[in-house]
């Protein structure tokens, strides 16, 4: 069984309409990074940055997993334990396909996370400053996403599925934000080989041994047959 590690990006998740970072008229294009998502801006500005947050949550949850993350929870299915997905997405739509345990790096939208006391709890729709924490009660309720300056979550565990796989693949992220960026070379120095699935080619491109362009909703699921056709 080979081991394979998938990570994804914003454009998985773009055919199920949840806008990406860095495409034309991105989330970047019209919010400055520096007011919403740094620990900064969010000491000095909480409202505003959950305001940005209770948002992308409300979109999040109204959206539905197209045919691309539906058909990674089938390879999961059929790989099991030889399958980590890793992704830098904050919405549920993996979950909502079926898989059972994607390794958010960049945080979840669904999850809420107390500044004071580091507890973390199911997210109600929205959030706001004075909100207490149901654990210490300290009013320093934000979301639990990872913001420009921290460390995404399990950075261990995915460094040693990087270095134990055979197989790498990119899906729906422009290459752009370290560490994710540099998974690809990770892999490959550990002998995995390498695909990139995008819409068109990454700032990574070249780094991969393989990349194939096109919507994930029709290039993830043809990917997924043929390893399944092949026997996993
Ligand atoms: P980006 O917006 O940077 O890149 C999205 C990529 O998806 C681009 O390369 C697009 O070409 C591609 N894409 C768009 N539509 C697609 C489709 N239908 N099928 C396949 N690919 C498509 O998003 P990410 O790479 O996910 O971090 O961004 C990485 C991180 O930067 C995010 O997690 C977020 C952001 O700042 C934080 O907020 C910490």
């Amino acid at each position: 069984m080979p081991r394979v590690v998938v990570l994804t990006g914003a454009g998985i998740s773009a055919e199920s309409g949840l806008g990406t970072f860095r495409d034309a008229g991105g989330l970047w294009a019209q919010h400055r990074i520096e007011d919403v998502a740094t620990p900064e801006r969010f000491a000095r500005d909480p409202a505003r940055v959950h305001a940005f947050y209770n948002a992308r949550r409300a979109q999040a949850r109204a959206a539905r997993p197209n045919p691309a993350h539906l058909a990674l929870a089938r390879l999961e299915a059929a790989l099991g334990a030889a399958f980590l997905l890793v992704t830098q997405n904050v919405d549920g739509l993996h979950e909502a396909a079926g898989a059972r345990n994607p390794r958010h790096m960049h945080g979840a939208l669904d999850r809420a996370l107390c500044a004071a006391c580091a507890h973390d709890w199911d997210a109600p729709e929205a959030m706001a400053p004075e909100d207490p924490c149901p654990a210490c009660g300290a009013p320093a309720t934000r979301p639990d996403v990872v913001w420009f300056g921290e460390i995404p979550h399990h950075m261990d565990e995915i460094g040693r599925a990087l270095a134990a796989c055979d197989l790498f693949v990119s899906i729906g992220t422009s290459g752009e934000v370290y560490p994710a960026a540099g998974f690809v070379q990770e892999a490959a120095l550990n002998g995995a080989r390498t695909l990139e699935l995008n819409l068109e080619p990454s700032a990574g491109s070249a780094f991969f041994d393989e990349a194939r362009h096109g919507p994930a909703s029709r290039i993830v699921p043809a990917w997924v047959e043929e390893v399944l056709a092949a026997g996993g």
